[in-house]
């Protein structure tokens, strides 16, 4: 084992020290060690670039919210195929939820119909439209505003000219639409005899990051398979915020492997709060989903978790918390500004 992790080290050495030019990179990425020479490898602390390491740099989290401590809600609810009872179901765990003093409520990832590639278009809603158009958006911008509270709607399937994305809409506690997420990774899997399911046949992937300013913190949301891909949080942290929140129904195969594993690396790494809502399982369903939606601190400490049954978790996050945690791990001073760059492709295309 050592000599394999050993040989594989040296090799990767190699091919960094061979990469000499910096390259214009497509997306926002990574970007590869760029060694000038053998003795860069020598470099000692005094070379150490933290500024250097995010390009643009890092903006500073605002300062934390009015309310630092607040409860959170997360509503594992149980999704069939009667469009009208999911809303109606969905709307009396947010009430609930509110009742018992949550400030925060999220809903699982498409929470108004099955999670089948056909039910997409045919639960899809028209958010621009609104009204009639889209049921599911009203009711939870309706519920938002009278309850005063912020909502992370899941996702729904949305509609937009001959188009359908997975989008998380976030609501102000005015009712306002504060933030929509179009789902930037889809979930595409095709094991040949095994197992098929390609979102992308159906579902166009967005093209934004989004991170949204609330009245319970500044906000950066995934749907499901974004909370793979590390960059896409660290690109969240680097723009300042407190909490990832990530609707998500993993199955049944990578749930107990890497559903929780995911949440606490995206905390751990960044040091701040990540959220997950899952549908509840039905074993009846052509899609099976883990359910067991969670809180995670900064710290990477699980703070609440569900099994798989309809439940709603209630939890409190106290912001305080990263500041404590940057403290004591201060790894925004520590990166290696001089070996490696994260590159935010669209703030640096900007003006921001
Ligand atoms: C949905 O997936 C099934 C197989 O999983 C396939 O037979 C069907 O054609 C797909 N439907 C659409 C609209 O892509
Ligand atoms: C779940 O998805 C993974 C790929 O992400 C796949 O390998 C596995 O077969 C799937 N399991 C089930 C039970 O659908």
């Amino acid at each position: 084992m050592r000599a394999t992790a050993a040989a594989a080290f040296s090799l990767l050495t190699c091919s960094c020290l061979r990469s000499t030019s910096p390259t214009r990179l497509p997306s926002s990425s990574l970007r590869l060690p760029l060694r000038r020479g053998p003795l860069a490898a020598m470099s000692t602390a005094a070379s150490f670039r933290p500024e250097a390491a995010r390009s643009p740099p890092a903006v500073q989290p605002p300062a934390p919210p009015l309310s630092k401590v607040f409860k959170v809600a997360l509503c594992q609810l149980s999704v069939t195929a009667d469009k009208a009872r999911n809303i109606a179901r969905a709307r009396e765990a947010i009430e609930a939820a509110a009742a018992g003093g949550a400030k925060l409520v999220l809903l699982p990832e498409i929470w108004n119909g099955p999670y089948s590639n056909d039910s997409f278009p045919e639960y899809a809603e028209d958010i621009e439209a609104g009204g009639d158009a889209a049921p599911s958006f009203s009711m939870m911008s309706e519920v938002a505003r009278s309850l005063q509270i912020t909502l992370v709607g899941g996702s729904i399937s949305e509609r937009s000219g001959n188009k359908l994305y997975n989008t998380c809409c976030v609501f102000g506690s005015d009712g306002e639409l504060k933030g929509k997420h179009r789902k930037i990774h889809l979930f595409d899997i095709d094991i040949p005899g095994k197992i098929t399911f390609k979102e992308s046949k159906t579902l166009t992937a967005g093209q934004d990051l989004t991170v949204v300013e609330t009245d319970v913190g500044r906000i950066g949301i995934g749907i499901c398979y974004d909370i793979r891909f590390q960059e896409l949080a660290m690109l969240y942290a680097a723009r300042g915020a407190h909490l990832l929140c990530y609707p998500g129904a993993f199955n049944m195969t990578t749930g107990p492997l890497h559903w929780e594993l995911l949440q606490r690396a995206r905390a751990a790494d960044n040091q701040l709060f990540v959220a997950t809502c899952a549908p509840a399982r039905d074993t009846s369903a052509g899609y099976i989903a883990w359910g067991h939606s969670t809180l995670v601190g900064p710290f990477g400490e699980v703070i609440a978790t569900a099994e798989h049954e309809e439940t709603t978790i209630m939890a409190e996050i106290d912001y305080s918390l990263i500041d404590q945690r940057r403290q004591f791990l201060p790894l925004q001073y520590q990166r290696r500004g001089d070996l490696y760059q994260l590159v935010d492709v669209q703030r640096s295309g900007s003006d921001e």
